[in-house]
This record gives structure tokens, sequence and C-alpha cells, in this order.
């Protein structure tokens, strides 16, 4: 027998005090099974769970990471936190999509504090459909050092993910609906590509370029991009000052 059949998936919960947590609580006094490979963590609202606690799990190993909350409208605090917790995770899944990493690793889930079978329910589910996928890195091909890289290159950028969060990717109306049908919207997509992920491969490209210097089609294998979408991006850093061209020895190198 392989040693994957033995596979359990390490997961984090990180899950609201007010509703999620009484849900995983009755669950517990009610006696409903779900999985031990499961830790949680309790904080005041889903809005606390930041980008950076996502990556460090990640980071250390864990194969799926979900935040839980109280349900779309009923979170505890008058700013609706929940709703800044769906945003954020929606971006989340799709960098990791975009890195060839499962984004069924990150979930979100709403859990009242009656429904403890829910809660049961949804882990049963979560830790089946890890169980599934198989280890990070390793069910995606992609080894220790790449994924490293890549987890560090998007840790790079989450202050900057954060302002766009605030200032780009805001829907007006706070519903489930709207926010299912914005982060489901071609314009979502556009603001994704044009912002985030432009974002992400110049920090890939600085990332690569603090180890060595590069010429434009090391950097294009290296990150599986065309010659003139490097080209494109050095252009860009070159004029924020990030890079620099050696033109003796035709190679970039960090400014
Ligand atoms: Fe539960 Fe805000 S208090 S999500």
């Amino acid at each position: 027998m392989s040693a994957d059949h033995n596979f359990q998936p390490k997961i984090i919960g990180i899950i609201c005090n007010w509703c999620c947590y009484g849900g995983a609580d009755l669950c517990g006094v009610s006696r409903f099974q779900y999985p031990p490979h499961i830790r949680l963590i309790r904080v005041m609202c889903s809005a606390r769970v930041d980008m950076f606690h996502i990556l460090r799990a990640f980071e250390n190993g864990q194969d799926g990471v979900f935040v839980g909350g109280c349900h779309l409208c009923d979170c505890h605090y008058v700013t609706n936190g929940n709703f800044n917790a769906y945003s954020m995770v929606q971006v989340f899944r799709k960098i990791l999509k975009h890195n060839g990493i499962h984004q069924e690793r990150l979930r979100i889930e709403w859990v009242s504090a009656g429904e403890g079978i829910r809660f049961a329910n949804f882990m049963n589910e979560y830790s089946a459909e890890l169980t599934k996928l198989g280890p990070i890195g390793k069910s995606e091909g992609i080894d220790h050092e790449t994924l490293a890289f890549k987890l560090e290159a998007i840790k790079r950028i989450v202050p900057f993910i954060k302002l766009v969060l605030t200032q780009r990717l805001q829907v007006t109306e706070r519903s489930e609906e709207a926010y299912h049908k914005f982060f489901h919207s071609e314009e979502f997509e556009r603001l994704f590509e044009e912002i985030i992920l432009d974002k992400l491969t110049q920090s890939q490209i600085t990332l690569l370029l603090q180890k060595k210097n590069l010429s434009t089609g090391e950097i294009a294998n290296l990150l599986g991009l065309t010659p003139s979408e490097v080209a494109k991006h050095m252009n860009n850093s070159s004029k924020q000052g990030l890079v620099k061209y050696d033109v003796e020895s035709k190679l970039y190198a960090i400014a």
C-alpha cells in the first residue's frame, strides 16, 4: 500500500467567535463526528482573518485552510465583516489557481451557533475533498522549493492586494447575490488580471532576480511566460526603478 492511501490532510480552520465557533462547540457537545486532524483557531470575526495567516498555514504544510464565519448579513459587527472575508477568499482562491495550486484548498463557510450538524457535515465533506486531492504541492506536481517561491511571491504583494480589495474590488450592495454576481463577473476577471496578476508576475520576477541576474529568455522559461510578456514587465519595472538592464551581459538585475 502506498503512503498516500494513509494520507490525512492537515487542516486549519480560522473561525469567528460568535457563530462558527458556537457551531463547532455545539457539534462537540452533540457528539457529531468529524475528522480529528482539524485544528481550529478562534478569532472575533471572520474579517480578522488575514492573507498572511493563510499563507503561513500553507507555508507550514497545511493542506487546507478554511475560514468560518456567521452567515452573510448575520455578522455581529456593524461593518458586516464577513463580506470582507468573502472578498478576500475569492481573490486568494484565484491567486492559488493561477499558481497551479488547487483553489479548493481554501474554503469559506458560514455556520451559525445553532448549526452543529452543519459544521460536522462541512468538516467531513471538506476533509474528504482534501484527502482526495492529496498533499499540498505534491498533488499539484509542484516541488517544495517552487511552492515556497510561489507563496513568497504572493506574500510580498499582500499589502497591495489589501489596497486593491478596498479601492477597486468593492461591491456597493452588502448582499450575497451582489457579491456572488460580482466575483463571478467578467469585470472581476478583468480587474484581477490587469491589477493583481500583473503585480504578482512582477513580484515573481523580482524574487528570481534577487537570487541571480537573468536574461529575458531565462525569466520567460522559469515563469512560463512569453519573451514579450517578460519584456513588458521588465519595461514597467525599469520605469519604477526596480530592475536594471546590463547591456554588456544582456541580463536583468535588481536596481
Ligand atoms: Fe462572525 Fe463577523 S462576527 S463573521
